[in-house]
C-alpha cells in the first residue's frame, strides 16, 4: 500500500512521517457523525480523505480510521507493545477482571485459559445444547404469519451461552434469562459514558446497571459456592469448571470478582452478536430464493459447504460489530508511511473493508458464492477483528449459526418475496436489522 492509493492529493500532509489527513469539521460534528450516522459519515470522508484519516470525537479522542486492507494488516499484525488495548474499552462496563479491560500478560494468560473451552471439542460437545434449544425456542413458532425473528434468535443463543458456562440448566439460570436482556439494551448505550462526577451510586442509567450487576454477582456467587462443592468439578466442561479449576491450580490466578467479570463478559458478548448475526441470515435468505433454495438442497444431501459460505457472506455484507480499536503505546507506531503518536487511538472499520469494491466486486450483493470453498480471512475479511485479540469465540459463533440455521432449515420452509430490505439499527455496540428480521415459515412435513 503507498500514500497516493489512500491519500487526498489536495492536502500537503501526506510525506512520509506525518499525520494522516484530519477531517476538517467542528468536533461536535464529528462525534454526531461517528455516534449517529457513522455510516454515511465514514463514506463521505473516506471519499474525502482516502481510506486512512483522523477523526476527533468524544471518548476515543484523536483517531486514525483505517480501511485499507494494507493497513489493516499492519494493525492486526502490530505487537501488543506497539498498539494495546483502546481506552475506553468494554472493561468499563463489565469490570477489570473482564479480557476486555485486561492488557498484555494478563491478557494473554487469560485467553490461553479460556481457549479450550471455544475450540475442538468442546465446540462438538455444544452442537446439542445448540440444536436443542433451537428445537424448544421454535415449538412454538407461528405459521404463515409474519414475526420478528430477532428476539427468538436472542433467547436461543442467551439460552445456549448460560448452559456452556454454567453447565446444567440450574433454577438460577431462570433468573439470569429475566435480567441478562435489559441489561444488554441498557448496558449497550452506557459502555462508553461514565457516570458524572456527582453521582451517588443509586440514580440515573448507572444506578439500574449497578443493581443488575449486584444481581448478577449474587447468582453468580451461588453458582460458585456450588460449583466449588460438587465432587465431579474435576471433569466438568463448563466454563465457570474452567476458571474454577485454574485458581485450585494457582491460588494467585483467577479471582472469584475476576470470574464474575469473565462470565459476565461472556453471557453478554457472547450471544446479542451472535443472534443478531442469525437475524440478518434470515432477513437475507428471505430475499435471496436461488441461495434459500440451494441451501434446502444442500442439507437434504448431508451438505455444509454452500450453509458456511452464506455465513461468512452474511457477516460480510452485514458487519455485525462495524469498528475495532487499538491505542499506540510506543513512542510511535508507523503504518504504511504515517507515524501515529503514542497515545493515539486507531479504529478499524471492518465495515468499510467489507464494502471495498476492490476486494469485492458489487459489494453490496448478497453472494456466498463468492466464499464457497474458500476460507475467508484476515485483512479482507474481518468479522471477528484481528490479532491478539481477535473475537475469542469467532469458531463458537460460527457453529451456533451454523447448527441454528440449519435445524431452522430441516423444520421450516421460509416464505420469500421481494420485501424492501431492512436498514440497519445500532443498538450501541452490535448493528441489527430495523424490523428485528421479519419473517414468514411454515412447517416442513
Ligand atoms: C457473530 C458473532 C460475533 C461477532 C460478530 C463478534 C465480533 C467480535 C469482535 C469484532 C471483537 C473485537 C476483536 C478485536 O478487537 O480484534 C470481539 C471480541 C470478543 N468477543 Fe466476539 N463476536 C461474536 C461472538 C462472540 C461469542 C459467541 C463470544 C463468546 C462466547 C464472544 C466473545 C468475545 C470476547 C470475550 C471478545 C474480547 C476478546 C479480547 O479482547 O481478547 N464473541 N468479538
Amino acid at each position: 500500500m503507498t500514500n497516493s492509493a489512500v491519500a487526498n492529493p489536495c492536502d500537503t500532509s501526506t510525506a512520509n512521517g506525518l499525520n494522516p489527513p484530519p477531517v476538517r469539521l467542528p468536533k461536535l460534528v464529528q462525534g454526531v457523525g461517528f455516534a449517529f450516522f457513522r455510516r454515511r459519515a465514514m463514506r463521505n470522508w473516506i471519499k474525502r480523505y482516502g481510506r486512512i484519516f483522523e477523526i476527533n470525537v468524544p471518548f476515543f479522542g484523536r483517531s486514525v480510521v483505517v480501511s485499507d486492507p494494507a493497513l489493516v494488516r499492519s494493525v492486526c499484525t502490530a505487537s501488543t507493545d506497539q498498539l494495546s488495548n483502546v481506552q475506553p474499552n468494554l472493561g468499563n462496563w463489565f469490570g477489570p477482571g473482564s479480557l476486555f479491560g485486561l492488557d498484555h500478560g494478563r491478557h494473554r494468560d487469560r485467553r490461553r485459559l479460556l481457549s479450550p473451552a471455544f475450540h475442538g471439542q468442546s465446540l462438538k460437545n455444544y452442537e446439542k445444547v445448540i440444536e436443542d434449544e433451537t428445537l424448544r425456542e421454535s415449538a412454538n413458532w407461528p405459521e404463515d404469519e409474519e414475526f420478528r425473528i430477532l428476539e427468538p434468535m436472542n433467547r436461543i443463543t442467551l439460552n445456549v451461552i448460560l448452559r456452556t458456562i454454567f453447565g446444567a440448566d440450574e433454577a438460577e439460570l431462570e433468573e439470569l434469562r429475566e435480567i441478562v436482556p435489559p441489561y444488554m439494551k441498557l448496558g449497550q448505550l452506557m459502555a462508553f459514558v461514565p457516570a458524572p462526577p456527582s453521582w451517588t451510586g443509586r440514580q440515573g442509567p448507572w444506578g439500574e446497571l449497578d443493581e443488575f450487576r449486584k444481581a448478577f454477582d449474587r447468582i453468580v456467587f451461588t453458582l460458585i459456592a456450588r460449583a466449588e462443592a460438587d465432587p465431579g468439578l474435576g471433569e466438568r466442561t463448563d466454563i465457570l469448571a474452567f476458571l474454577l479449576r485454574s485458581r485450585h491450580d494457582d491460588e494467585t490466578g483467577t479471582l472469584a470478582l475476576d470470574i464474575c467479570d469473565e462470565l459476565l463478559t461472556l453471557v453478554c458478548a457472547g450471544h446479542e452478536t451472535t443472534a443478531s448475526a442469525l437475524a440478518w441470515t434470515f432477513e437475507r435468505l428471505r430475499r435471496h430464493p436461488d441461495v434459500l433454495a440451494k441451501l434446502v438442497r444442500e442439507l437434504d444431501e448431508d451438505g455444509t459447504a454452500l450453509r458456511r459460505a452464506t455465513i461468512m457472506e452474511v457477516l460480510r455484507v452485514r458487519t455485525v460489530i462495524d469498528v475495532l480499536g487499538r491505542r499506540v503505546s510506543s513512542p510511535s507506531f508507523d503504518l504504511g508511511d504515517w507515524r501515529i503518536p503514542d497515545d493515539r487511538t486507531v479504529l478499524v472499520r471492518m465495515a468499510d473493508l467489507h464494502e471495498n469494491p476492490e476486494i469485492y466486486p458489487h459489494p453490496e450483493r448478497f453472494d456466498p458464492y463468492r466464499f464457497l470453498g474458500t476460507r475467508p480471512a484476515a485483512p479482507t475479511w474481518l468479522a471477528f477483528g484481528g490479532g491478539a485479540r481477535r473475537c475469542i469465540g469467532a469458531d463458537f459463533a460460527i457453529a451456533e449459526m451454523d447448527v441454528v440455521l440449519r435445524t431452522v432449515l430441516q423444520n421450516f420452509r421460509i416464505q420469500t418475496d421481494a420485501a424492501a430490505d431492512e436498514k440497519s439499527y445500532f443498538r450501541g455496540i452490535a448493528h441489527t436489522p430495523k424490523l428485528g428480521g421479519r419473517v414468514v415459515l411454515n412447517r416442513r412435513t
